[in-house]
């Protein structure tokens, strides 16, 4: 089973980078070997090469990006709560990915984290929406980390119940 965890910001030092490799960690316990793919490495000459362009320019970094999703059966997306939805650049890398190669067919699901009290639940519904749209099934269970900011310190996360939904929701994730 080919699996991504992205990482659904480009934000330097995000917190949603940190939960894509405790979310490895979980799946690893589980049998899985999972990539992460971090939105940080958007390469940032996309809009001069690719997005939208009838013509796509050479961008060595963004096939590489393109070939991992290509390759991949189920993303687990870690979503941060920005202005009430998901990162701008998230649907940026949606609108850029080839389809129906990256989506289509393939399954999916979401674990939000907020500063706030929401978890970014509203964010996980819009996306659902998008993903739904590209062909994506996804998974009901959606846990919804609040006051994240709170818990994650020094490369940990100190959240016995947030380890145990990781847990939970990648057990199902695995046979899904
Ligand atoms: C542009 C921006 C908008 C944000 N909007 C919200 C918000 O609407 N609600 C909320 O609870 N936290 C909000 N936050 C805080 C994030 O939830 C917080 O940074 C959290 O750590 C997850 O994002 P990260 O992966 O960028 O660290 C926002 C952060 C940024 C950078």
């Amino acid at each position: 089973m080919n699996v991504t965890i992205v990482a659904a910001t480009s934000r330097e030092d995000a917190v949603s980078a940190q939960m894509a490799r405790f979310y490895q960690q979980v799946l690893s316990e589980q049998g899985v070997k999972a990539n992460i793919l971090d939105l940080k490495d958007i390469p940032s000459n996309i809009l001069e090469t690719t997005l939208y362009r009838k013509v796509k320019l050479p961008n060595e970094a963004w096939d590489k990006m393109q070939d991992l999703v290509s390759a991949t059966e189920k993303f687990v997306f870690i979503i941060p709560e920005y202005n009430g939805s998901f990162p701008g650049i998230l649907k940026v890398w949606v609108d850029a990915m080839k389809f129906p190669v990256s989506f289509k067919h393939k399954k999916a699901c979401m674990l939000g984290i907020a500063d706030g009290t929401q978890g970014s639940a509203m964010a996980m519904s819009h996306f659902a929406d998008v993903l739904n749209y590209v062909g994506v099934h996804t998974m009901a269970l959606r846990p919804r980390f609040i006051h994240i900011g709170k818990y994650v310190r020094d490369g940990q996360l100190y959240n016995d119940e947030y380890w145990q939904f990781m847990r939970l929701q990648a057990e199902q994730f695995v046979a899904f």
